[in-house]
């Protein structure tokens, strides 16, 4: 019994077809691994990037926003310990060439696993030994001759300068943290906040991973969400800051995302998994059609590392100084860390339906939280003739203020329906000739499929009330 009622390759066909997502560059025959979001998908995009500002900015007293650059001083990589750590390792067949990240050889030759497998969190060196111990072979050539690991660098390089030659590389960011670290204290100065607080950023980050795919899964472009929770370790507790943070994050997928806790579990990572930076991470993770996979981080404790780190490398003080002692320290931070395209994958995974109707026919459905749902209303007029559709449009501008209301004239209104439940809209209203009479209008439940009466006056708060779209 598959885990999804649909497959890998049907969504990516779906998502085309339904101007969710388009593999990128098409017209030049792609570029691998790159996806457009299109007229659709994007709505679905913005609103998880929305959903995620609401709940935990604007929801909070606590945390406050920040928008920082892509491209920052190399120092800053230096400092972290991106250029010395974020490295996966790579083994080249000496045969036909191929290249591999070592784990993905282990998940590829079978079932056999080293100790302590954890995927692509395992020990690396545990997992070169393994390859070679096994002595597995190359999936591409068969061949069992590999040249030692090299420990390849995700970190995207880049030039700044007028000239290749005397311009100066720089990296493209590998996570949108960083840019929160180095302006701590300008964010926490000009926003006058106390300890604990947090700052929030969504932005781009890149990647240049050695086996991206499973479609928008793992990219070597994708965006983040991410939250740094700066606290005075004297005065809180790292477990219970840790504890709140994993049920805000599970909240906030489940309840504000609706992604369903079927294919949801927690997995806490095992000692040796953890990042050079982490004293104790919690992922949530999906089940993929693909398998068991990291959705996003709930929290991680990142200690004072990145601080101090930055502190020493920049010679500039990222001390914090407590109010009422006067005593000064480096805060500790937990980091929630999300991927929104990697949550739009579960969403759309987790909402995709076929449903058999009593009638004996078959209906494709979206079942999106209304939150989240790209279309939020649409609206037909049931001919596009005697003013049917002058009063649509009327009552598309009356609803405005909901979010993307679409107007839909093309097709009978079954047609209409359908077209509507595919994307996932929650509401259909139509306009018929008692509308222009009597002031109401049909309006359609996308789950339900029953129908009933409003007033074009109440549209604005009946839909609101019903639906909850913000
Ligand atoms: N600042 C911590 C950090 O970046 P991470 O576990 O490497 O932690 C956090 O990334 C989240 O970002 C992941 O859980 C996932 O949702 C998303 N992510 C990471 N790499 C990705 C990739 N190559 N493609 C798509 N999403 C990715």
């Amino acid at each position: 019994m598959p885990v999804h009622e649909i497959t890998m390759e049907e969504l990516v066909s779906l998502c085309k077809t339904r101007g969710i997502i388009y593999a990128g560059s098409e017209i030049y025959g792609g570029l691998a691994n790159t996806w457009d979001y299109g007229p659709i998908g994007v709505e679905l995009l913005r609103n998880v990037k929305k959903a995620f500002w609401d709940f935990f900015v604007y929801g909070r007293e606590d945390i406050v926003g920040l928008d920082s650059s892509i491209l920052l001083n190399p120092k800053v990589w230096e400092a972290s310990g991106h250029i010395a750590s974020f490295t996966d390792p790579l083994m080249d067949c000496k045969k036909c060439k191929a290249r591999y990240r070592a784990d993905k050889l282990i998940e590829e030759a079978g079932d056999a696993r080293p100790e302590g497998w954890a995927g692509e969190k395992t020990d690396k060196s545990a997992i070169v030994a393994f390859v070679k111990e096994k002595k597995i072979t190359c999936p591409s050539c068969k061949a069992c001759d590999w040249t030692e690991p090299k420990q390849f660098n995700l970190m995207f390089r880049t030039h700044q300068g007028v000239t290749e030659e005397s311009s100066a590389e720089i990296f493209m960011r590998p996570e949108t943290a960083q840019g929160i670290f180095v302006n701590f204290v300008n964010a926490q100065r000009t926003s006058r906040k106390k300890l604990p607080f947090g700052i929030a950023q969504i932005g781009k980050a890149f990647r240049n991973e050695i086996t991206p795919g499973n479609f928008i899964f793992r990219t070597r472009e994708f965006e983040q969400m991410e939250i740094e929770y700066f606290f005075d370790p004297e005065k809180s507790q790292w477990e219970e800051l840790f504890q709140n943070w994993k049920k805000a994050v599970w909240d906030f997928v489940t309840k504000e995302l609706g992604i369903g806790e079927t294919h949801l579990r927690m997995r806490d990572h095992e000692k040796d998994e953890l990042s050079h930076y982490s004293k104790g991470t919690t992922d949530i993770e999906y089940e993929f059609p693909f398998g068991w996979g990291e959705l996003c981080a709930a929290a991680a404790y990142r200690t004072d590392y990145d601080l101090t780190q930055h502190q020493k490398t920049s010679g500039e003080s990222l001390e914090y100084r407590d109010e009422e002692s006067g005593r000064k320290f480096i805060p500790h931070v937990i980091e929630p860390s999300l991927g929104a395209n990697r949550l739009v994958l579960a969403i759309l995974l987790d909402a995709y339906t076929n449903e058999t109707l009593k009638d004996g026919t078959t209906r494709n459905v979206m079942r999106f939280s209304p939150k989240i749902a790209p279309i939020k209303v649409a609206v037909f007029p049931l001919m596009k003739k005697d003013g049917l559709d002058a009063k649509a449009r009327e009552v598309v501008r009356s609803l405005r203020s909901i979010g993307r209301v679409d107007y839909d004239e093309a097709g009978s209104i079954g047609k209409r329906y359908r077209r509507h439940d595919e994307v996932g809209t929650p509401a259909c209203i139509t306009i018929d000739y008692d509308s222009l009479k009597d002031k109401t209008v049909t309006v359609r439940d996308r789950d339900t499929m029953e129908q009933e009466r409003v007033n074009i006056a109440d549209l604005p708060a009946h839909l609101r009330g019903k639906y909850h779209f913000d």
